[in-house]
């Protein structure tokens, strides 16, 4: 009796073995051969040690046809569990490329439709690690119906957990669809690529002759398509990224943002800030040195940096609490807003106010960007976008005017007018519905055409406007800016209002849900 116990035991063992082995010593060397770690190395990294509890590591197809019937590899080319990270109890998938190429059908899509319902009930972050081939070729429409299923749970995910995707070999076809509705996507430079269709079909469709990491790399969806929130230098970095953005954002949708206790004092004064503003109202200046004066330990996690850099967007902790910061780039097109900022920023402040996480803006912004290129390509509905995302958000809201408040930018940014709780601005603030030189061509023509000296005329009334209005003083008159405060008291003050905020209750009208111009 006890001798067959033992046997079925070795039987189980050796099974598992077997599972864990994947697609077998030559494949995994295949895969360690291009850079790539494999499934179970990449959980091993991810996860706290000896935390990861694998479900459904004995699943595997039903398929007969093509010879699948010769190959029925335990897991199915997918393994899936929970584990915490850094402490976060979270859901993972990890594409397993060495067992038919990661290719996704009927069970591998059914595991990782499973690990997705365990996360919504419970409420835990759900990450997936993609490498694969893509819908199972041998699975026909089983295998798109596979990927549907997925599709649909992404969706209902969202805005109740939060999803992470990283990208860490192929990820082609109708397969690039579920880390595009997921919340933050890391591709992995080199190895990793995405594609609706691949280099083939693109040559013949189109004649383009493009290499995969030219059509969909990581830098190309980087700083091109705005697809990719983050690039990692190799498989390592990316689950480091994914550890590193947990820390500033909660478990799911019911939960407060994440307090991180630290050292930085809560009264610490920005003094660098004070001259950061040049003489030259028309000169750059980095805003991320300003993000970074005033963030706990100077730490401030950039996401999207190389897409649309002329708005900056990323996480702090302020006091400990978790802060999601917009802010114009001065140093980047003088930090107007045009149509691909609009939509970088309107995304993530959807994903901070779906994940209570308050919104810090910093505003030096000229206006809209100007141009048939912009007006063709649809910046009226995609700068509605951005003022959609700000005027529909009830997490606390609060606004620094470094600089230029102008024009249509000054309501979008956060204005008291869509709801900001705690708008301030600094004495080198300037606040009116254009700049001087277009301000005075407009109202004094007249002056300007009949004067002898008309630069000399221009420039004097720039100068009288820029004295009139090119300050804090009249928008603070009317309560429009609650303070104007020295640039040096900035972490202090703002440390101060989130935490009077902390309770802020706010609520919009009920309905199905907005209709955002997309
Ligand atoms: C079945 C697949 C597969 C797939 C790869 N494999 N992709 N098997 N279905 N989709 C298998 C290969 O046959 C091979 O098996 C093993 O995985 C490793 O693949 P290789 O080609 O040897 O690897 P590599 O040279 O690194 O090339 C990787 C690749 C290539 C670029 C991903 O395999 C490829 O082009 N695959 C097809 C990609 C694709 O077109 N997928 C469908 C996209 S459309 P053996 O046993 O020979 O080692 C799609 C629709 C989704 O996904 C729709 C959702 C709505």
């Amino acid at each position: 009796m006890s001798k067959s116990i033992d046997a079925k035991i070795e039987k189980l063992k050796i099974i598992k073995e077997k599972a864990r082995l994947g697609g077998g010593k030559d494949r995994i060397e295949a895969q360690h051969k291009k850079g790539k770690l494999t499934a179970r190395e990449r959980i091993d990294l991810l996860a706290d040690k000896g935390t990861f509890t694998e479900i459904d590591m004995l699943a595997h197809h039903h398929s007969t046809s093509f010879g699948l019937d010769k190959v029925k590899p335990l897991g199915d080319g997918v393994v899936t569990g929970y584990a915490y990270i850094d402490g976060t109890k979270s859901f993972i998938f990890s594409q397993d490329f060495t067992v038919l190429g990661g290719s996704l059908a009927e069970q591998h899509g059914r595991k990782i439709v499973k690990i997705m319902e365990h996360a919504m009930k419970l409420g835990t972050p759900l990450i997936g690690l993609n490498d694969s081939g893509g819908a199972r070729v041998q699975e026909g429409v089983i295998s798109l119906g596979a990927y549907a299923d997925i599709f649909l749970l992404n969706t209902l995910a969202s805005g109740v957990i939060p999803q992470i995707s990283v990208i860490m070999g192929p990820c082609a076809g109708g397969a690039v669809y579920s880390p595009a509705i997921t919340d933050f996507v890391i591709m992995v430079k080199n190895t990793s690529y995405m594609f609706v269709t691949g280099p083939k079909v693109v040559k013949t469709v189109t004649h383009e002759e493009l290499t995969a990491e030219d059509l969909g790399g990581a830098s190309v969806h980087a700083g091109k398509s705005g697809v990719a929130h983050f690039v990692a230098e190799n498989d390592m970095q990316a689950l480091e990224l994914v550890k590193k953005l947990l820390t500033f954002i909660p478990s799911n949708n019911k939960e407060e943002a994440p307090f991180v206790p630290n050292n930085d004092p809560t009264d610490r004064l920005n003094d660098d800030l004070t001259h950061i503003i040049p003489e030259n109202s028309n000169m750059p200046y980095d805003i991320k040195e300003v993000i970074k004066s005033v963030a706990d330990n100077h730490d401030f996690l950039e996401v999207h940096k190389d897409y649309a850099q002329n708005i900056v967007v990323g996480f702090i902790h302020l006091g400990g609490r978790s802060v999601g910061v917009v802010a114009n780039q001065p140093a980047v097109l003088a930090g107007v807003l045009d149509i691909n900022s609009s939509k970088k920023a309107a995304r993530f402040i959807r994903f901070c106010d779906a994940f209570n996480i308050p919104l810090l803006t910093f505003e030096d912004v000229p206006g809209f960007m100007p141009g048939k290129d912009q007006e063709w390509g649809g910046i009226i509905a995609n700068g509605a976008k951005l003022l959609y995302a700000y005027c529909e958000a009830t997490v606390p809201k609060v606004t620094v005017i470094t600089r230029k408040a102008y024009g249509g930018a000054y309501d979008v940014m956060s204005s008291k007018h869509i709801r900001g709780d705690f708008n301030f601005a600094w004495p080198t603030a300037e606040m009116a519905v254009m700049g001087a030189k277009g301000a005075v061509e407009i109202i004094f023509k007249k002056e300007i055409d009949g004067a002898e000296d008309k630069e000399a005329k221009q420039l004097e009334l720039e100068e009288m406007y820029n004295e009139k209005f090119a300050n804090p003083y009249i928008a603070a008159s009317y309560g429009y800016i609650d303070d104007v405060f020295e640039p040096k008291f900035t972490r202090q003050r703002l440390i101060d209002t989130f935490k009077i905020l902390e309770n802020k209750v706010d609520t919009n009208p009920t309905k199905k849900h907005g209709n955002i111009p997309l």
